[in-house]
């Protein structure tokens, strides 16, 4: 070996200014950017030709029998074989040997049958009192990283697999959630911005027909809001491969409502922005239509979150135990508390003028989660933000799992990972992590739908 003696200097030492000029380009400008852009459009292609995008359709997997009956339906598998040799016209599933694998519509199939046919005490089929309006959830922290989508997704698709339908709506312009859930958007008007559009220019139609009976000129349509008044639900709801998942996608256009929001409600200072979600929901029909409304949003509290925050009856708020994340989901509180309050003061001062009742935001639940939990270095930690937030904090801490990472590009989270592809200890452990999130939350909901449920009965007595 040659020894020269001679450590080299660090790296950062004896750089020559003058060399280093040379390596400069000329300033940068916009120009370059666009440049940047097309060349990662081409890269983009080209890795996609050797195959290293997905086929940009993503399809849900198959469920083993051993699924079906640990998870999904509760019977013995015994008697789950022996119910599908007795009736042929069932979902027979698919593969050889004793383990069959089933789609999720089959399981769903096979759920309707155990449900008119088996044991009366069981619960096959999830508990939805009827007449009484689908639960929304929003998810929001104006921390980025704290799990937000994971929990949405995990939720939407845990309550899919108990069969309830549901629609998840993706307020983040980053997407996550909509390449999550396989989806395909074009522009903003595949977005939830046109729903936001169609509310103001409703709301501007209105208010022109008022400033007509004073003899004032119309506020001007431009062409956005006047496409945006033709917009209906079905052009921007789209399915996902969970056969009870229908997708609002995001891409980064949505962002743009941010900036617009504000510049219309300069134009028109009565227009409710923080209600587009709420009228869109309900004049819809969509809470009829679904089970559950999942809104994942971006970390900030805009426009976007305001909506879904004043859209949601559930609101739960991720955070991971450190000190960080306390402190900042504590202020995040705080702004929510003040931007609610504002809104509150600024519509009923304008209401008593008007001599309408004054309105409230009013929230069912409202629950701090502690997400990315490792018990053996933040229970202590944990422990005291428990004992703060009190009866707004989930039980359950949602531990850390490797596995939500490790599922992959086309797999998403826990419950599209095939169980094959781990150890079952781990497997049975990090699927628990959401299962009992998902317990908790499901808690919440039938608690509200069973008391909204009541209350339309007492209603109907009352009237009676
Ligand atoms: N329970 C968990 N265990 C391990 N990693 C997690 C868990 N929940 C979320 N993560 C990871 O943390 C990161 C941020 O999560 P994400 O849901 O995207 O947060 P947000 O939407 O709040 O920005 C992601 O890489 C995600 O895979
Ligand atoms: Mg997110």
């Amino acid at each position: 070996m040659v020894q020269t003696g001679k450590t080299p200097p660090p790296p950062y030492l004896n750089i020559d200014p003058a060399e280093a000029a040379k390596k400069l380009s000329d300033g940068i400008n916009t120009a370059r950017f666009a440049k940047a852009a097309t060349f990662a459009a081409k890269g983009r292609d080209d890795l996609a030709r050797r195959g290293y995008a997905p086929d940009g359709r993503k399809h849900l997997r198959k469920f083993s029998t051993w699924e079906v009956c640990r998870y999904l339906i509760p019977v013995a598998t015994a008697h789950f074989r022996r119910v599908l040799k007795t009736h042929e016209d069932l979902p027979q599933g698919t593969g050889d040997g004793g383990t069959k694998w089933f789609t999720l519509d089959e399981v769903m199939r096979l759920r309707a049958h155990f449900a008119t046919e088996g044991v009366a005490t069981r619960e096959y089929r999830p508990y939805r009192p009827k007449g009484v309006p689908a639960k929304v959830l929003a998810v929001a922290n104006f921390k980025g990283g704290v799990g937000k989508t994971s929990t949405a997704a995990h939720l939407a698709m845990s309550a899919a697999l108990d069969g309830y339908r549901v629609l998840v709506i993706d307020l983040d312009s980053q997407g996550s959630m909509t390449s999550i859930m396989g989806g395909q958007v074009a522009d903003e008007w595949m977005t939830a911005f046109p729903l936001l559009a169609k509310h103001y220019a409703l709301h501007l139609q209105s208010e022109n027909a008022v400033r007509a009976a004073a003899g004032q000129p119309p506020l001007p349509l431009d062409e956005t809001l006047t496409e945006a008044l033709t917009f209906e639900a079905r052009q921007v709801i789209q399915p996902t491969h969970w056969p009870n998942i229908d997708l609002i996608g995001a891409q980064l256009n949505l962002y743009w409502a941010e900036f617009q929001v504000p510049v219309w409600r300069m134009q028109s200072g009565n227009w409710p922005l923080w209600d587009a979600l709420t009228g869109f929901l309900d004049s819809e029909r969509l809470l009829d239509e679904y089970d559950i409304i999942i809104l994942d949003t971006p970390p900030a509290l805009g426009y976007l979150t305001i909506n879904a925050l004043a859209a949601a009856d559930i609101l739960l708020v991720p955070l991971g135990a450190s000190f960080l994340e306390f402190d900042s989901t504590g202020r995040f509180f705080d702004m929510l508390y003040s931007t609610f309050a504002s809104i509150e003061d600024g519509e009923n001062a304008s209401r008593r003028r008007d001599g309408l009742p004054e309105m409230r935001f009013e929230w069912d639940a409202v629950r701090a989660l502690i997400t990315r939990f490792d018990a053996a270095q933040q229970t202590d930690l944990a422990n005291v933000i428990q004992a703060y937030f009190g009866d707004f904090m989930t039980t359950y801490r949602q531990d850390f799992t490797a596995m939500v990472g490790q599922a992959g590009e086309q797999v998403s989270g826990i419950y599209e990972a095939d169980y094959r592809g781990f150890n079952r200890d781990t497997y049975v452990r990090g699927r628990e992590t959401f299962d009992r999130t998902w317990a908790e939350v499901k808690e919440i909901l039938l608690g509200i739908w069973w008391r909204d449920a009541q209350m339309a009965e007492t209603d109907a007595q009352k009237e009676a």
